[in-house]
C-alpha cells in the first residue's frame, strides 16, 4: 500500500460550530480544508491540510475567465458506534477525473484523494453533526491558477476539499416540490459538458430556475436540447418516474450527469427485483400516463437531497398532480434505505459504506 505525504498544520483557533437542528446546506466551513498544488511538468505536489482560509489568485488565474474547473459532492456521516462512514467516495473521485478528462484537466491520484479525505476529515471530525437529516457535505474540486488570458488548458491548479455541515439542501426535507417543464432553456447537450460535474452547467441553468422560482415552482425539469421532447434531468438532479408499477430513468446520452446516487437506485431497486428500466423519456408519454392514471410517483436524485419527490409537474399550461402531491411509497422507501445506509442504521449489502 502507498503512504502518501502530507503535510498538517492545525489551526490555533476552533471556530464556534452551528447547532445541528439549525443547519442549512452549504452555509458553513470547518477549521481545516486539504490543498494540492499541480505544475506542469512537476506534477501534483505539496499535499497539505491547512486551517480553513481564504486562497490568494491572481485576477488573471484562468478559472475566473474560461470556467475550467470541476467539482464533487459526497457525505460523511458518524454512526451509532461513532464510526465515520463515507458513501461510496472511490466513485466520486473516479468521476472527478472523468471530469477531469473532459475540461482538459490532470487527473488526481484517486487514492490520494480518499487518503487526503480521510485525513481531513478524521481532524474535523467533531465537525459532523448527529441530527436526524443531516451529515458532512463534502466538495473536493479543481480550479485553473495559471495566470494568462488565452483560451488553453492550464498549466497550473489546485485541487481542495472543503466540508461542510448540512442540513436537508430543501428546506422542505424530503417533502413533495413542484416542478415546472423548461421548454425553452436547456441545460446541457450531446457533446457538450453535461456529463462533467463542472460549474459552467449550474451557471447557465440559473436563469430558468430563476424564473421558475419567480412562478412558485422549486426547480425546472430539463429536456432534451434538439426537440425539446425528452426527459434529462430535474434541477441539479437526475430524474426517476414510476409508471403502472415500473420504475424508469432516462438513459444516460452524453449530456446527463451519471450520478452515484442515480446509479444506486438501479442497484437497489434490482435487489429488490422491482423492474426498473434506463430509457428514453418523452414528457407527451408522462402526460399519457398521467391522464391514464398510472403516473404513479416522480422523484429527484442526487448527493445533496437524495430523493425529492415531484408532487406536482407544469408543462404546458397543464398542472399535473402526482400521487396527491404527496411522497410516494417507492420514494420514501429508497430514501429511507439510501440515507438508512448512509448512516449505518441499515444494513449495507453492497459494500458502498466506506
Ligand atoms: C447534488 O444533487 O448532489 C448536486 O450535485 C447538487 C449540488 C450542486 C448542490
Amino acid at each position: 500500500m502507498t503512504t502518501y505525504s502530507i503535510d498538517v498544520t492545525l489551526s490555533q483557533t476552533k471556530k464556534e460550530k452551528p447547532q445541528s437542528d439549525q443547519l442549512q446546506f452549504g452555509k458553513v466551513f470547518t477549521d481545516h480544508m486539504f490543498i494540492m498544488d499541480y505544475t506542469e511538468g512537476q506534477g501534483w505536489h505539496d499535499a497539505r491540510i491547512v486551517p480553513y482560509q481564504p486562497i490568494t489568485l491572481d485576477p488573471a488565474s484562468m478559472i475566473f475567465h474560461y470556467g475550467q474547473s470541476v467539482f464533487e459532492g459526497l457525505k460523511a456521516y458518524v454512526t451509532k458506534k461513532e464510526q465515520v462512514l463515507l458513501f461510496r467516495p472511490d466513485e466520486n473521485f473516479k468521476r472527478l477525473n472523468k471530469s477531469n478528462d473532459r475540461l482538459c484537466i490532470p487527473h488526481v491520484d484517486e487514492n490520494l484523494a480518499l487518503e487526503a479525505l480521510k485525513q481531513l476529515i478524521k481532524i474535523d471530525r467533531e465537525w459532523i453533526p448527529t441530527a436526524e437529516g443531516t451529515s458532512l457535505y463534502i466538495r473536493p474540486f479543481v480550479i485553473a491558477t495559471e495566470p494568462y488570458l488565452g483560451v488553453a488548458p492550464s498549466d497550473r491548479y489546485q485541487f481542495i476539499i472543503i466540508l461542510s455541515p448540512v442540513g436537508s439542501y430543501y428546506k422542505e426535507g424530503i417533502a413533495p416540490v413542484k416542478i415546472a417543464v423548461e421548454s425553452e432553456f436547456v441545460r446541457a447537450v450531446a457533446g457538450g459538458t453535461g456529463t462533467a460535474k463542472t460549474g459552467g452547467n449550474y451557471a447557465s441553468s440559473l436563469k430558468a430556475q430563476q424564473l421558475s422560482d419567480s412562478k412558485g415552482y422549486s426547480q425546472v425539469l430539463w429536456l432534451d436540447g434538439v426537440e425539446r421532447k425528452y426527459i434529462e434531468e430535474v434541477g441539479s438532479m437526475n430524474i426517476f418516474f414510476k409508471i403502472d408499477g415500473e420504475v424508469v430513468t432516462p438513459s444516460v446520452n452524453g449530456s446527463i450527469l451519471e450520478g452515484i446516487t442515480r446509479k444506486s437506485i438501479i442497484e437497489l431497486l434490482k435487489h429488490w427485483d422491482m423492474p426498473v428500466t434506463e430509457r428514453r423519456i418523452s414528457m407527451e408519454e408522462i402526460k399519457q400516463a398521467y391522464s391514464e392514471g398510472k403516473l404513479e410517483e416522480a422523484f429527484g436524485t442526487g448527493t445533496a437531497a437524495v430523493i425529492s419527490p415531484i408532487g406536482e409537474l407544469f408543462w404546458n399550461n397543464e398542472k399535473m398532480v402526482i400521487n396527491d402531491g404527496n411522497t410516494g411509497e417507492v420514494s420514501q422507501k429508497l430514501y429511507d434505505t439510501l440515507t438508512g445506509i448512509q448512516n449505518g442504521t441499515v444494513e449495507d449489502p453492497f459494500g458502498w459504506a466506506v
